[in-house]
C-alpha cells in the first residue's frame, strides 16, 4: 500500500512537471532571444570601438594610426558580417521581450536597405581614412556617426 501510494505520488508529481514543462519553456526563453542578444553584442562592439575613433576625433586621445585602423576594421568587419539571420521578422519590440528594434524595420515600405547602405559607405570611408591621420579620421566621423544615428532614429526604440 505504501507503496502504490508512493508510485502515484510519483506519477502525479511526474505528470505535474510534465504539464508545466512548455509553460515553463514558453515563460523562461521567448523567441528569438540568442538573435536578439548577438545583435545587441554586436552593436556593443560597434559603440566600443566608435568611441575610440571619436575620442581620438574630438583630441580626448592622442591619435594613434595603428588604434585607429583597428578600431575601423573592427567596425567594417560587424558590418562585413551580414547576418540577416540576426534579424528575423517577428523579432520586433511589438512582438517580444528584450529588444528595442522597431517593427518599421520589417514594414514593407521601410528604408532599412537605405541605412544599411548608409553604414556600409560610412565604415568603408572610415577604413580607408583612420590610419591616414587625424584630418582624415575626423571629416569620416561625421558620416559614420550620421549612419549609425539615423538608423537608430528611425528604427530603434529609445527604451524598452
Ligand atoms: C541599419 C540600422 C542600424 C545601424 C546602421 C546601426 N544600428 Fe545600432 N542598433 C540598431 C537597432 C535596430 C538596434 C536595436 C537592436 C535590438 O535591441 O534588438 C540597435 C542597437 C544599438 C545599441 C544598443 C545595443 C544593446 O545592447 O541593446 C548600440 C550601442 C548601437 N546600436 C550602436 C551602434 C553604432 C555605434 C552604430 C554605428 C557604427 C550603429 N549602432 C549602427 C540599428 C542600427
Amino acid at each position: 500500500m505504501t507503496l502504490r501510494l508512493t508510485r502515484f505520488a510519483t506519477m502525479i508529481g511526474l505528470a505535474t512537471v510534465l504539464s508545466a514543462a512548455p509553460a515553463l519553456w514558453a515563460a523562461d526563453a521567448p523567441p528569438f532571444q540568442a538573435e536578439i542578444k548577438a545583435r545587441q553584442g554586436l552593436m556593443e562592439l560597434n559603440a566600443l570601438n566608435i568611441t575610440v575613433l571619436g575620442k581620438m576625433a574630438k583630441g580626448d586621445a592622442p591619435y594613434d594610426a595603428a588604434q585607429a585602423k583597428a578600431a575601423a576594421d573592427a567596425l567594417a568587419g560587424v558590418f562585413a558580417l551580414d547576418l540577416p539571420m540576426l534579424w528575423p521578422a517577428g523579432s520586433d519590440n511589438g512582438a517580444v521581450k528584450g529588444t528595442n528594434a522597431l517593427p518599421a524595420i520589417w514594414a514593407s515600405d521601410s528604408d532599412i536597405g537605405a541605412k544599411v547602405e548608409a553604414w556600409g559607405k560610412a565604415v568603408a570611408a572610415m577604413q580607408t581614412a583612420a590610419p591616414g591621420g587625424l584630418d582624415g579620421l575626423k571629416a569620416a566621423m561625421g558620416p559614420l556617426g550620421e549612419a549609425c544615428g539615423s538608423c537608430h532614429k528611425a528604427f530603434r526604440a529609445s527604451s524598452g
